[in-house]
């Protein structure tokens, strides 16, 4: 019990400094903070929205610009109530809620114990029609610690209402989109329409998603406002199987390629009562949080469920089928939770005193900081600027000026950034100390520092841009 509650301690720990990181160097905050909060949304800050830009991009390039069998889509958020009663989620999306009657605290029912104390209390049974049922009487809440106090679970729809106009009636509902999915959907015939794509080929779209989950958690991986990168990929019914296979393996290496340690990644085959309720087959691929293992991706097979809801057909031509309803395979990415995984991956702390984020350089933040030795010395000053900065921010962009503080506290603060070069310019650079020989030839050029191992070494400023280039390739 002690051990595990020091492995307790040491998760939580680590999910805290991350927290704390993401806040101190402009990552991530919570949403609303100067007004309290606000539960379930955060906002990026500059080094948060680069990295998601750039996990955005490399996912964009794989899945869309490399392949021939893609075509891009960005659906409104805000769709007509009739597109969510046709596919069930005005039904059906829904998660089940329980209130303590004591502290009326709710919380979604398979949720709130994973990964708490009360959690050794709750027995997961399966009942006579196969689905999971928690059995939480000898639990503690955990908010107010009363045991067994709570109601019958009662079905919470997680999609956020809104209404579209100045009129109040129902017919002006509208809902913020639970999936990116139906975006792709319904622009299935115009896709066809405009592009006659012959089969298999696939959608993909990037965007926001809302669900108003009961129990938000766990940093950025639960919120209530999120963002997913999906596909839906269209092929004949028998060769579902093939492709389900062909897209598992795709998710893996892009998994790798973005830096996420793929030692804590592990394959789940969803039971039946925990599929989504248009899927007839579910991968989970898991990553090891420090609050548990759960759900990074999900790939799951969607049979013929979507378009024939929205009564939608394909020509097959091709194969002289004729009209048929071709089916789905759906691998789905929550960006968040990438960014959550890719972090987790890259903190290293094996020196305390000097933390550091080892992100990949494809997808850094800052791919490089300049910074004079002294920024009270102009020649320095000057030359840095004029000859590296603005040369390598027109080149790459991902630049940044940093003369704060001393040159070890400047590494520091890159480290946590997680930038994978540091570029000095000092009075060799400038040729001068010329009583050394050796600084004769150090003119024009520039330490490189390397993040990973702190190791220094000269480079010529005419040099640096194919340095650069050949690293992040
Ligand atoms: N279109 C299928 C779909 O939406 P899902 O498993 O409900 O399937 C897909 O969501 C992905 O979206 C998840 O694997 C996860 O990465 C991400 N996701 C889901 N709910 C989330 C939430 N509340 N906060 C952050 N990411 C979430």
């Amino acid at each position: 019990m002690t051990e595990n509650k020091n492995q307790k301690n040491k998760e939580s720990d680590l999910m805290e400094k991350i927290v704390s990181l993401c806040k101190r160097r402009g990552f991530i905050f919570q949403g609303s903070e100067i007004y309290g909060g606000l539960a379930g949304t955060f906002d990026f800050g500059h080094f948060g929205v680069a990295l998601k830009n750039n996990i955005k991009q490399s996912w964009w390039k794989k899945f869309v610009e490399s392949r021939t069998d893609m075509y891009g889509v960005d659906a409104a958020i805000l769709m007509r109530q009739e597109v969510w009663q046709a596919t069930g989620h005005v039904a059906n999306f829904a998660d089940p809620m329980v209130e303590c009657s004591n502290c009326h605290f709710r919380f979604r029912e398979d949720s709130v114990f994973a990964g708490h104390a009360s959690s050794y209390f709750v027995e997961v049974l399966v009942d006579l029609e196969g689905k999971k049922v928690f059995d939480y009487s000898k639990a503690p809440c955990p908010e107010c610690k009363k045991v067994g106090n709570y109601t019958k679970a009662k079905q919470f729809n997680m999609m956020f209402q809104t209404k579209v106009g100045a009129s109040e009636d129902s017919s002006a509902t509208s809902y913020l989109r639970p999936e990116t999915a139906q975006g792709m959907f319904v622009n299935f015939k115009n896709t066809v329409d405009a592009f006659h794509p012959k089969l298999p080929f696939g959608m993909a779209q990037i965007g926001k998603a809302f669900r108003n989950e009961i129990t938000p958690r766990d940093f950025i991986f639960r919120q209530r406002e999120f963002e997913q990168m999906e596909i839906e990929y269209f092929v004949r019914p028998n060769a579902w199987s093939e492709s389900f296979g062909m897209w598992l393996n795709q998710m893996h290496e892009w998994i790798e390629e973005i830096g996420i340690d793929t030692t804590k990644t592990t394959d789940l085959i969803v039971e039946d009562f925990d599929r989504a309720f248009y899927s007839e087959k579910t991968i989970d691929i898991e990553f090891e949080f420090p609050f548990g293992k759960k759900e990074l991706f999900g790939l799951a097979y969607r049979t013929d469920y979507d378009l024939k809801t929205h009564k939608l057909e394909y020509v097959d031509e091709e194969s002289g089928a004729g009209k048929i309803t071709p089916h789905v395979i759906e691998p789905s990415f929550g960006l968040d939770r990438a960014f959550l995984a890719i972090l987790l991956s890259a903190y290293d702390e094996t020196d305390p005193e000097r933390p550091f984020l080892k992100f990949k350089p494809s997808i850094a933040p800052v791919i490089c900081a300049v910074s004079p030795l002294l920024k009270n010395k102009p020649e320095l000053v000057g030359y840095a600027k004029d000859n590296v900065y603005a040369l390598l921010k027109k080149e790459f962009g991902r630049v940044m000026w940093d003369d704060n503080g001393n040159i070890g506290k400047r590494y520091r603060r890159q480290d946590e950034i997680g930038t994978p070069f540091c570029i000095v310019v000092d009075f060799e650079t400038l040729g001068e100390n010329k009583e050394n020989q050796e600084n004769i030839d150090m003119k024009d050029t520039v330490t490189v520092r390397d993040r990973d191992t702190g190791a220094q070494e000269r480079v010529k400023v005419s040099e640096l841009v194919k340095y650069l280039k050949s690293e992040l390739s």
